[in-house]
């Protein structure tokens, strides 16, 4: 069985479209498809914290076709999860694993149980434009990026001399068979050897409690974060998270669509909540206004600001 994205071949457009959710991915070609969001397979057991490693090389992924984000002179590589190949290899997956259970039921998103990491989501892009045209300092600067998928903001940020890079997705397979392939495909020959790049799986609030819990000074200069606000539902523990793990003069950046329609989220009410817990200054650095309306958020503790 293919894995598939629910095109909705009818409404395509150049590179982004508007659905029932608000949600957009960008996958291969510069598609657009409708996030499918299955919530009556949602699960209460949240998916526990776990740290992966990266192989030197790819043997299963090397098959799969790659894509490029070009950023000016820089090319980011992603796999492309529409490949065949990527197809076959999330066929072979375990029958009763997340990724399978989301296949099956073609859903792009299923509550605590596959929160849509497979895909390459437009915000990421924006995300990834932004740090480029603001020239956000990254050199030097521990960054994590938060529910990360193929991690194209993080790889940027590996990219412009990171010291290091942390990658967090909620599913394990992601990580797996996205996020560290992605990765490893960018590590060039004269690039970095000794960068600090690890990858994590689980619950933002489990992640949050692992990392503090092996090392209580655990803390980034930059978090990056794109398309996790959808759900109002998670909104106080990807606060949580942030607040644990942000330096006392760090930034973080979230690039999201203003509004998700259906699943509730979006930039305005994730503002909301920020400004009325009065710890962080929260501002919209970027808009962006062609197809669905997406923005880019800015935050910084008050006392640093
Ligand atoms: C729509 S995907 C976006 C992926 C990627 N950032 C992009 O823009 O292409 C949402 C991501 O949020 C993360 N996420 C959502 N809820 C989460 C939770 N409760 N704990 C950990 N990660 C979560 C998942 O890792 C998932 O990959």
């Amino acid at each position: 069985m293919a894995f598939q994205f629910n095109f909705d071949i009818g409404q395509e457009q150049n590179d982004v479209g508007e659905d029932s959710t608000g949600l957009t991915s960008i996958s291969g070609a510069n598609k657009c498809d409708k996030a499918v969001v299955d919530s009556r397979k949602a699960c209460d057991i949240l998916r526990p914290a776990k740290e992966l490693y990266a192989p030197q090389s790819l043997p299963e992924t090397q098959s799969c076709a790659v894509e490029a984000l070009r950023v000016s002179d820089l090319e980011l590589l992603f796999l492309n999860p529409e490949d065949v190949e990527f197809d076959r290899l999330l066929e072979s997956l375990e029958n009763d694993s997340d990724v399978s259970t989301a296949t099956e039921s073609h859903s792009d998103l299923i509550p605590n149980v596959y929160e849509g990491g497979l895909k390459v989501w437009e915000c990421s892009i924006d995300l990834v434009h932004y740090l480029h045209e603001a020239e956000v300092p990254l050199e030097n600067k521990h960054v994590l990026e938060l529910g990360c998928g193929a991690g194209l903001p993080g790889i940027y940020a590996s990219k412009k001399g990171a010291a290091g890079v942390h990658f967090q997705d909620y599913n394990e397979e992601v990580i797996e068979h996205m996020t560290i392939p992605s990765v490893v495909l960018n590590r060039s020959q004269d690039g970095p050897t000794n960068q600090d790049l690890r990858f994590f799986a689980g619950d933002w609030s489990l992640v949050q409690q692992k990392l503090i819990s092996s090392n209580p000074d655990t803390k980034y200069d930059i978090i990056l974060t794109s398309e996790t606000i959808y759900s109002v539902d998670s909104h106080d523990k990807l606060y949580q998270i942030l607040r644990a793990l942000l330096r006392p003069n760090g930034v973080i950046y979230i690039a999201a669509k203003t509004h998700y329609f259906g699943v509730g989220g979006g930039t305005r009410i994730f503002e909301d909540l920020v400004r009325q817990r009065k710890e962080f200054n929260i501002e919209v650095c970027k808009t962006f206004t062609e197809g669905v309306k997406r923005e880019i958020l800015k935050m910084a503790f008050l006392e640093a600001s």
